[in-house]
């Protein structure tokens, strides 16, 4: 049986990442005696321009029935903000359940952190984000719109079945992962005393149950403060979707850049959906400057998901060695190009076998 996969490979530099990561996937398919077929999918800002169609129900439909998705970037500098990031991948994220973001902040051997005297054994831990509610519902109003007196409200909508799966998840998480056996709690619960007191009270009670594992409860503000500072200190950290965003991409910095950093959509039940978390990088695109291996990565998540261990193991370790052979994750500064970076980790499979 081969595995089904759609492909999105989106706007600006998504392609260019995308193309790599299937060309590493056909290695490692090889390599591990596994099959995949991919369907492609033209949304994104492009198709948008030209039709108005963000992303019908019907690729949802089909989506459903797929293994996985493999998503580029999405973000077109043509099209006002919100549209296409609302209408395709929020969708999609919304759409299919996918209610946790799974984002590793991994510092592998030999990479460049802007964190002094901090190493790969300090910086490993992995973020588990809400990825259906809070902030991101879009739910709100405007009242008096345009006149000085104007009121805007966006609510922030945290359902206890919503919470209460993120952070079981984030238990089970940090149990399998078996590492420092610990998970945080990043919130906000002096300042957001409904929203937030819903997670502790969630965080304390499903934490009853797994008597194994280390909690701890920390305010977003301090979490940031420790990312720097003491990064060694997590293990899984456990947050609401508007927090996760942005802890991440203080993350994707401490593990190296955007050029590695990805991450996975996952509906445990359901279909879900791997990418580099970086945008579309409009200012690199057809340059073939941009780092693949934060697409590269997310292949691996993917394959790590559909349960192909052996190959999402040769997947990493030949990501590993790419970040060595590098002069950096940079776009422009790697010292290679992106279809080279591609073909350095694909032959790194291949000479592993
Ligand atoms: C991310 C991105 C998205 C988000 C944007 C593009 C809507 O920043 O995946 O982190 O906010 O979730
Ligand atoms: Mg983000």
């Amino acid at each position: 049986m081969a595995y089904r996969i759609a492909v999105l490979p989106g706007d600006g530099t998504g392609p260019e990442v995308i193309r790599e990561g299937l060309k590493v996937l056909g290695a490692v398919a090889e390599a591990t005696n596994f099959k995949f077929e991919t369907a492609e999918y033209d949304f994104g800002g492009d198709r948008y321009l030209r039709t108005g169609e963000t992303l019908p129900d019907a690729a949802l439909a089909e989506f459903k029935e797929m293994d996985a998705i493999y998503l580029g970037a999405v973000g077109h500098p043509k099209v006002e903000p919100g549209i296409l990031e609302r209408g395709i991948l929020l969708k999609i994220r919304f759409d299919l359940d996918q209610y946790i973001n799974l984002r590793p902040v991994k510092l592998y051997p030999g990479v460049w952190t802007p964190l002094k005297d901090k190493g790969p054994e300090d910086i490993d831990f992995v973020v588990v984000r809400e990825n259906t509610e809070g902030l991101y519902r879009g739910e709100g109003s405007f009242s008096r719109k345009g006149t000085s007196d104007e009121v805007a409200e966006q609510k922030m909508v945290n359902t206890r079945k919503g919470v209460e799966r993120c952070i079981r998840y984030a238990f089970q998480y940090a149990q399998e992962r078996g590492r420092k056996r610990k998970l945080t709690l990043c919130d906000k619960a002096n300042v957001l005393t409904y929203a937030h007191d819903l997670w502790r009270r969630v965080f304390e009670e499903v934490g009853g149950e797994y008597s194994d594992i280390k909690k701890d409860c920390a305010f977003v503000d301090a979490v940031c403060m420790w990312m720097v500072k003491n990064p060694e200190w997590f293990d899984v950290i456990v947050t609401c979707n508007m927090f996760g965003d942005i802890i991440t991409d203080l993350g994707a910095m401490i593990q190296g850049g955007m050029g590695i950093a990805a991450g996975a959509n996952i509906n445990p039940e359901g279909t879900s959906m791997f990418e580099p978390i970086g945008g579309s990088a409009p200012k690199y695109t057809g340059k073939n400057m941009i780092n693949p291996l934060a697409a590269i990565s997310a292949a691996q998540m993917m394959l790590q998901h559909l349960g192909e261990k052996r190959g999402a193991h040769l997947m990493e370790e030949a990501i590993v060695k790419a970040c060595q052979k590098v002069k950096s994750l940079s776009a422009g500064k790697m010292g290679y190009t992106t279809t080279e970076v591609g073909d350095m980790v694909a032959k790194f499979v291949r000479g592993a076998e």
